[in-house]
């Protein structure tokens, strides 16, 4: 069974609609979602309904959490564009949850404001006390946050990010994690752990917020959406 694990789409509906259509081709039977629809980007409402519309298991993240509870007062324009629906929706999500693929038992959390934010280059401390929660000693997490995809594997077992639909660093396209294995067997077996590299017509995001005057730190967004350089 093929899971595609994306996160971070943070409102490029432009990116998320790239991913979509390679998901369908490659032909995933579920697509979980690990945070971070919303924030940053210009189509926040119809990135967030893509989300519920699509995504069988949803994880909260750090943005989704700070809109949805009107945690600051600069994200106003989020708010007006989401309405206290969607926002509640945000608000309530799950911060993790736990499944089993191929006799891997993995953790499954956006990153912030559950860990701290983990990059890939991390010390392996930080991540030894990602496997360790809930009582349980996981042997994969899963997780997004970091906007970078990456598989590491270390002792404690595998460490698999999902990297971001709209807001990469690095590589300005959009990224997520498919796993090929079989999901709640606690039997060990092959497992496939691929990163999906999908392009997108970054200069069409890039022009949608050039038109929204009122997006925050709009000019950080374009540049990043156009070059992968984190800009805030
Ligand atoms: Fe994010």
């Amino acid at each position: 069974m093929k899971i595609a694990f994306i996160g971070d789409l943070h409102g490029n509906y432009v990116a998320t609609q790239a991913m979509e259509k390679e998901l369908r081709r490659i032909g995933v039977e579920d697509i979980w979602f690990l945070g971070d629809a919303v924030g940053k980007g210009p189509q926040n409402a119809q990135t967030c309904d893509w989300v519920r519309a699509n995504c069988t298991v949803c994880i909260g993240g750090n943005w989704d959490y700070g809109i949805g509870g009107k945690e600051f007062a600069e994200d106003g324009y989020f708010w007006d564009q989401l309405g206290p629906e969607r926002m509640e929706w945000l608000r309530t999500l799950p911060s993790e949850t736990d499944c089993w693929i191929s006799g891997v038992h993995f953790r499954l959390f956006h990153g912030r404001p559950v860990t701290p934010l983990i990059s890939v280059q991390e010390d392996k401390a930080v991540f030894a006390e990602a496997f360790r929660a809930n009582g349980e000693t996981y042997t994969g997490i899963i997780f997004a946050d970091s906007h970078r995809p990456f598989v590491r594997t270390l002792n404690d077992g595998y460490a698999l990010n999902t990297g971001s639909v709209g807001n990469s660093m690095g590589v300005p396209k959009a990224h997520c994690l498919i796993i090929d294995g079989e999901l709640g067997s606690r039997e060990p077996g092959v497992l496939t752990m691929t990163i999906l590299s999908v392009p997108y017509d970054n200069e069409a995001a890039a022009a949608l917020a050039r038109q929204d005057e009122k997006l925050p730190h709009r000019e950080s967004f374009i540049t990043e959406v156009l070059t992968g350089v984190y800009s805030r």
